[in-house]
């Protein structure tokens, strides 16, 4: 008999979660404004919000946090972390901060100004949020094939070049200081950029004269998709694969609350001095002195040693291989979803589970709601909620897109959760002509609206 496929780690320490029953959640929902961000995480039974800082460490990781060095300047542990961002991704230069958004923060400081654009593949809210915030545009030029969930296109994160060389055409190289490929596109379904893709927009970029960045949250799981649907890098190393990829950028920025499995953490990587110079004088202002940038000691020791493990093929393929799993299930369900799976989630096509709903309606956190009442599952809106309102006209802005993401923390669940979370959909889409009414906004923020927002059932 053939064996099948098993995790390469066992479990050492568990966490009780509780279900609650139908008549809880339906009062702790109301409370929370039917804003899943609102909810006290004790009364979510599975959590699929985020990926991001919700993995397990690993022994040796917890081993890490009791060598980390706290010294303020200099720290050993601020070594480890650097050289194993110059080791993996062969970058120069490299400054520490506390998360993702926080690297966006110090390097746009340095780079963006008012009235510049920055192309890129669907940039993610916080990237956005941080260009739109200094006056600048975010232009979305991923490929159309992405937009379609039902298509199948192994590299759906890849940039059009057609329309990425249109807007270098149109704008003056000074008014575009980046262009930021996110790898893999979490916006448009955690879905991967091929190398060749990277390789072409390298060269874009050069020949315009424009500076190309990565957000490099998923890297790795972006190597893997390489490693496994570019046939040319079939027998290449996840390693060699990270490296070749970065040797096409300019920098990255990176929320190591993903692919390097800590609980928070980030970093700016950067091949140009003058660059690195001016950033460490945001970095120093916002985040803290170079040799620590928001992070503790103990924190910096863990993730180096998350990066080391967050690059190993058989993690991947244990990672990839359960997200593709819960894929998989909803499929069997008729459930729609894009497709192929991606990293780090399955994206659940809102628009084509509830059809009837009108978009002014949120059919995304429509769908979100109804799986938390249905089984304690919390999922995200990637939708109109999260896409916010037009910066001029402040009219909601209604993306291609309206998805329900269920993100899967790294070494945090079974299959068994798996499979209790694909039921729970397959309950709702049974019933699903029953949902015919949604949501209305009562309360929302100017800017990154999804995280406060406050609705009320129609
Ligand atoms: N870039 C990408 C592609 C992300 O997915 C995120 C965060 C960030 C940047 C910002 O990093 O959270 O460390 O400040 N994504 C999380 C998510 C929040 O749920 O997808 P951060």
């Amino acid at each position: 008999m053939e064996l099948p496929y098993t995790e390469p780690y066992k479990i050492k320490t568990t966490e009780s979660i509780r279900q609650g029953t139908c008549a809880e959640r339906e009062k702790w929902i109301k409370e929370s404004g039917y804003n899943l961000f609102k909810l006290r995480s004790d009364h979510v039974f599975i959590d699929l919000l985020t990926d991001s800082g919700t993995g397990a460490m690993s022994d040796e990781q917890w081993a890490e946090i009791m060598k980390g060095d706290e010294s303020y300047a200099g720290s050993r542990s601020y070594f480890k972390l650097s050289d194993t961002v110059k080791e993996l991704l062969g970058m120069p230069y490299f400054l520490p901060t506390h998360q993702g958004r926080a690297a966006e923060n110090v390097l746009f400081s340095a780079l963006i100004k008012e009235g510049d654009v920055i192309p890129g593949n669907s940039h993610f809210d916080t990237t956005k949020g941080h260009i739109e915030f200094r006056k600048a545009a975010a232009i979305d030029c991923t490929i159309d094939e992405a937009f379609d969930t039902s298509g199948f296109y192994p590299f759906k994160g890849n940039l059009d070049l057609k329309k990425l060389e249109k807007v270098f055409k149109k704008y003056p190289k000074e008014k575009i200081p980046l262009c930021i490929i996110t790898i893999t596109c979490n916006t448009s379904g955690g879905q991967p950029v091929s190398m060749k893709n990277i390789k072409e927009v390298s060269a874009l970029c050069k020949k315009y004269g424009i500076r190309l960045f990565f957000d490099a949250a998923r890297f790795a799981e972006n190597a893997f998709f390489i490693k496994t649907r570019e046939e040319e890098y079939m027998n290449v190393g996840i390693r060699d694969i990270v490296r070749g990829m970065f040797s096409y950028a300019d920098g990255a920025t990176m929320s190591c609350k993903k692919d390097a499995i800590v609980n928070i953490g980030g970093f700016i990587a950067l091949r140009d001095k003058e660059i690195f110079d001016k950033a460490s004088v945001f970095n120093i202002m916002f985040e803290g002195y170079l040799t620590y940038g928001g992070m503790s000691g103990r924190d910096m020791a863990a993730l180096a040693q998350g990066l080391w493990e967050g690059t190993d093929f058989q993690y991947l393929e244990s990672r990839i291989r359960q997200v593709a799993y819960l894929g998989d299930k909803l499929k069997y369900y008729n459930i729609p979803i894009q497709e192929p799976t991606g990293g780090h989630a399955v994206f659940v096509d809102a628009k084509r589970f509830l059809p009837k709903l009108p978009k002014q309606q949120f059919q995304a956190q429509t769908l979100a709601v109804e799986l938390y009442k249905e089984g304690g599952v919390r999922g995200v809106e990637i939708g109109t909620l999260l896409a916010d309102r037009n910066p001029q006209t402040r009219e909601n802005r209604y993306p291609k897109l309206e998805l329900l993401r269920l993100a899967i923390p790294r070494r945090v669940y079974t299959y068994n959760h798996m499979d209790y979370v694909a039921a729970c959909m397959a309950n709702i889409y049974n019933r699903r002509n029953e949902i015919t009414t949604g949501y209305k906004i009562i309360k929302e923020a100017p800017i990154m609206r999804h995280f406060t927002i406050e609705l009320e059932k129609l």
